[in-house]
């Protein structure tokens, strides 16, 4: 049931969206360091900050589904997804990666709460006082607010979730688009991988739908 729309303002036009476009088909820019891909965990938070802005503007349609987890596809070319997530309350992932793919995703509005698996090993940049006591490995929560936002390297493991009473809106970027994830479990300070699946292209990101 989709209980909320709010539609692009008809005088809105994004852009910003095909600025970064350049950059991945440019072999003289092309970097590598990151991933499988032209695209770098730099310029992946640079394009969901881009369009996160133009959500927070207007320029493009969000809903909010209380049923299935709302998503729209707003750009795909060889290198790069980009996506508009609409997450109502409790609406999660599941704790899943990106397969080959690095990431990245900046909060429009609302809130998100992200645990992350961490390995907790020695001068850990990541342990905060929000974060479990424990030093090591283990799921370590972030809450990101509107603005903020995380990039996901390779091997990146996250669950996702809404956990506030409002709508969040969020725009995640992948490069190359996913192919796979896979999916996992913590038990007794274990990470174990529980399946992987094919991810079709198009098909939504971000995991742990609930499938019609
Ligand atoms: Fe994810």
């Amino acid at each position: 049931m989709t209980t909320a729309v709010t539609p692009a303002r008809p005088d809105a036009r994004p852009s910003t969206t095909l600025a970064f476009l350049p950059r991945s088909l440019h072999g003289d820019r092309r970097r590598w360091h990151d991933g499988p891909t032209p695209v770098s965990l730099a310029d992946l938070t640079t394009i969901t900050r881009q369009v996160a802005a133009e959500v927070a503007a207007g320029m493009h349609e969000v809903r909010v589904d209380h049923t299935h987890r709302w998503s729209r596809r707003l750009h795909a070319d060889p290198h790069l997804d980009v996506w508009l997530i609409s997450w109502a309350t409790e609406q999660a992932a599941e704790l899943h990666d990106h397969g080959g793919s690095i990431g990245a995703l900046t909060v429009v509005r609302g809130e998100l709460t992200e645990w992350r698996w961490t390995s907790g090993h020695p001068g850990d940049h990541e342990v905060t006082a929000e974060e479990l006591a424990s030093s090591g490995p283990g799921l370590r929560r972030h809450v990101l607010g509107a603005s903020a936002g995380v990039a996901f390297p390779l091997g990146h493991v996250h669950d996702v979730s809404n956990r506030r009473a409002e709508p969040a809106v969020s725009v995640h970027a992948y490069s190359p688009p996913l192919s796979t994830m896979s999916y996992y479990d913590v038990e007794r300070g274990t990470l174990t991988r529980t399946r992987s699946e094919l991810v079709e292209p198009g098909a939504s990101p971000e995991g742990g739908q609930v499938r019609p």
